[in-house]
């Protein structure tokens, strides 16, 4: 089978735009499968990967990403209710709730399951941080105006450029440990 095109399985054109060009990087060409995947409720981005990739009926390679922001103050919320936390309360919701709190440390996360006709792998990324006290920026999509990450100098994800959010974000990282294990598989 061949592996150095793989679809991706989302309905979100963000994600599937830095999934792809992560992937690039890696002479790997992703392509999009527009589907709304089915969701569990689970505390763990693997499990939820891995379970919208087990009922999907197709033989090609794939990929599904789950991800989310966790914030430590509040036990991991929103987590895997991120998404319908950004369509109720969205950004703003996140930033009057946190209005008094000085603890504000926060990771996204992101959990990759791929699988072709020979195996099923799962992939994690990580990248640590903290809530901003107000939005900032236009990049990036979701929480990004309001996600300041540790490693960088004080700007949220929304105030950098798509190279940048990619050098260190969750999704570039559980991508590339995707990508370097296909690399040495093949
Ligand atoms: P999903 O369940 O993996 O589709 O993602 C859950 C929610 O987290 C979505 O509403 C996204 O907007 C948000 N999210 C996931 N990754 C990111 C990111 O890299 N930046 C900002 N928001 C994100």
């Amino acid at each position: 089978m061949r592996r150095n095109k793989i679809w991706m399985g989302t309905s979100s054109d963000h994600k599937f735009a830095e999934a792809r060009e992560v992937m690039k990087e890696y002479g790997i060409k992703l392509e999009r499968l527009n589907i709304d995947r089915v969701e569990i409720q689970a505390d763990d981005p693997e499990l939820i990967a891995e379970y919208s990739l087990k009922v999907l009926d197709i033989e090609v390679p794939i990929l599904i990403e789950d991800a989310g922001l966790y914030i430590d103050k509040y036990f991991g919320f929103p987590g895997p209710y991120s998404s319908y936390a950004l369509r109720t309360i969205d950004n703003e919701g996140i930033l009057k709730l946190m209005e008094c709190d000085e603890d504000r440390s926060a990771r996204y996360l992101s959990a990759v399951a791929y699988r072709d006709g020979e195996i099923s792998i799962t992939f994690t990324g990580e990248v640590t941080g903290r809530i901003a006290y107000e939005k900032k920026g236009t990049g990036g999509f979701g929480y990004d105006p309001i996600f300041i990450p540790d490693e960088e100098d004080g700007r949220t994800f929304g105030e950098m450029s798509p190279e940048e959010k990619a050098g260190i974000s969750h999704r570039a990282r559980a991508f590339r440990k995707l990508a370097e294990w296909l690399k040495n598989r093949n």
